[in-house]
């Protein structure tokens, strides 16, 4: 992957600085190391391969080389810890849109991270930060996306759920374009976020995502709630209509759609 490629389309500050490794343990690792060394917002670390590429909930993420896309951001938003949720929800916003322009599929967000298309996981975000009370200090946003995985490469246990762009569209892509037009979105999307524009945010989010209007099962640790997905809250907490016709509001599960 040519990472010139990628900084001739960038046009804002994220992405401006790309460190390319062939592999890693994992991005988010070594943005995390380099942030708290002081590296500037907006640089971006990237990899052919993880070794130990994390997903949300303690998952692994498969990251075989040479086909999909693993990137960290350093970031360090000027929002207020509780607000700390609308760095994914962003995220996700910039994310599909801009794979949506360049693939023409009609990827949707499910609440709160995963990019989904034909109700498979096509990608996820990982946000890992570090909070004092009053503000956060370092947020990384770890960015996995399938591009060019065929079949074979996913393990048999998640091949129901799992896609790629390649195998959606049967085409070929460039991880350089897409990842420079992820990063130009994101860019504009990050200063909406320091605005704390909220209201901007939530009612794009609303307008990608599968999840809400959906029956939805949704595993927080031990728990697990059944309920009628009703809304996303101004911090993008999961409003739950439970079945008992009470509200449960819900930061962070997994969540399934098991009813339209
Ligand atoms: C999820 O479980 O949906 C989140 C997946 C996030 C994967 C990306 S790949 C780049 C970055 N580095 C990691 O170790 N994880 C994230």
């Amino acid at each position: 992957m040519q990472t010139e490629d990628i900084k001739a389309k960038v046009k804002g500050r994220i992405g401006r600085e790309i460190l390319f490794y062939q592999t890693v343990s994992s991005t988010n690792t070594i943005a995390l190391d380099l942030a708290e060394k002081g590296k500037t917002e907006g640089a971006v670390v990237l990899a052919d391969s993880q070794e130990k590429g994390k997903g949300r909930l303690g998952r692994t993420w498969v990251s075989p080389p040479g086909v999909n896309v693993y990137m960290s951001i350093i970031t360090r938003p000027e929002i207020k810890p509780k607000d700390v949720t609308l760095i994914t929800l962003m995220t996700a916003i910039a994310c599909t849109t801009a794979l949506r322009k360049v693939t023409g599929l009609n990827i949707t967000i499910k609440w709160p991270n995963d990019l989904i298309v034909s109700d498979k996981k096509l990608g996820g975000i990982l946000t890992e930060t570090k909070t004092s009370p009053e503000r956060i200090n370092i947020a990384i946003i770890g960015i996995g996306i399938n591009v060019n995985m065929d079949i074979d490469a996913i393990p048999d246990d998640l091949k129901d759920i799992v896609t790629s762009i390649k195998i959606e569209t049967g085409k070929t892509y460039s991880r350089a374009e897409l990842i420079a037009e992820i990063l130009n979105e994101i860019d504009k999307w990050y200063n909406i976020l320091n605005r704390t524009d909220r209201e901007r945010i939530l009612s794009e989010w609303k307008q990608l995502t599968s999840t809400l209007g959906k029956e939805v099962m949704v595993t927080v640790g031990n728990e697990t709630f059944f309920g009628l997905a009703e809304f996303v809250d101004d911090e993008g907490m999961l409003i739950l209509r439970l079945q008992s016709g009470m509200l449960k509001r819900i930061n962070t599960g997994d969540l399934t759609i098991y009813r339209c």
